[in-house]
């Protein structure tokens, strides 16, 4: 507990934090939370209303809640941990189920297309675009990393930083899915229900349901509804 405090950023900025934090909540007060993403081009008082409100819930999760213990840690303090977490992201994803968990460092990045099922969770310090799909009892080890569209390299005479991104399909894991500590999962990938997927591996292939796959590049080494090896 002593240890996690110093965790949290106790200094003059977190003042301003603070600050800012009751003025937006004081603003987005009046708007109701169930509100549906608008249309980007209706500029209407909802339309500002609303990105006020995802405004707040980002610098909630992003300075606060986000740097809070792991949820299965120091009883009701993890899990005070978790409902923040929890509170924040079913404001910020496109869709939330119930009892979902996001573990301490997450980062989703803005979160505006992540869909997310019942008793899912993102591992600890776990890395995934902001238009992920994840069905329901998902489970995330720590550090996994799922990456969104590539940059363009077709253009030699052009550095890949100024030749924009790739459009891909986004990443999809499906039900009952158990991805291990530190895998990578890249961009476009579909993971099949009740798959697992070995800690370490890089998946840059399509997982088929219940497939055990490791190795870099993934390889599956048997299917959970068959005793055979592959
Ligand atoms: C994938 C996993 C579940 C497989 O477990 P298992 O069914 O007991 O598999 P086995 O031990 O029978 O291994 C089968 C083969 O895959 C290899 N293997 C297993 N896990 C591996 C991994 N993560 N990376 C590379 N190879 C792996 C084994 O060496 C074995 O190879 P072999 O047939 O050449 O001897 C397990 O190894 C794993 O990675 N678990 C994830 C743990 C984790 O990340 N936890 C985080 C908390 S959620």
């Amino acid at each position: 507990m002593t240890a996690y405090l110093y965790y949290v950023p106790l200094s003059k900025a977190t003042l301003g934090y603070i600050g800012a934090l009751t003025l937006l909540a004081t603003v987005t007060a009046t708007s109701s939370s169930t509100e549906s993403q608008p249309q980007a081009n209706q500029r209407s008082l909802g339309y500002y209303r609303y990105h006020l409100q995802r405004s707040f819930w980002f610098i909630f999760y992003y300075w606060f809640a986000r740097h809070l213990p792991v949820s299965y840690k120091y009883h009701i303090l993890g899990r005070a941990s978790k409902y923040l977490r929890q509170v924040a992201c079913t404001h910020l994803f496109h869709k939330a189920g119930k009892n979902v968990n996001v573990e301490q460092g997450a980062d989703f990045d803005s979160g505006w297309l992540v869909e997310i099922g019942d008793h899912s969770s993102i591992g600890i310090r776990c890395k995934i675009p902001a238009d992920l799909q994840i069905g329901n009892n998902v489970m995330m080890g720590p550090e996994v990393m799922i990456f969104g569209p590539n940059h363009k390299s077709d253009d030699i005479t052009i550095p890949i930083q100024h030749q924009g991104y790739e459009a891909t399909r986004p990443v999809t894991i499906a039900d009952d899915v158990w991805i291990g500590a530190r895998v990578i999962i890249l961009s476009g990938v579909a993971v099949g229900k009740g798959a697992i997927i070995g800690a370490g591996a890089v998946v840059s292939k399509d997982v088929p349901p219940y497939a055990i796959c490791v190795g870099n590049p993934a390889r599956v080494v048997r299917f959970r509804n068959s005793q055979e090896s592959k």
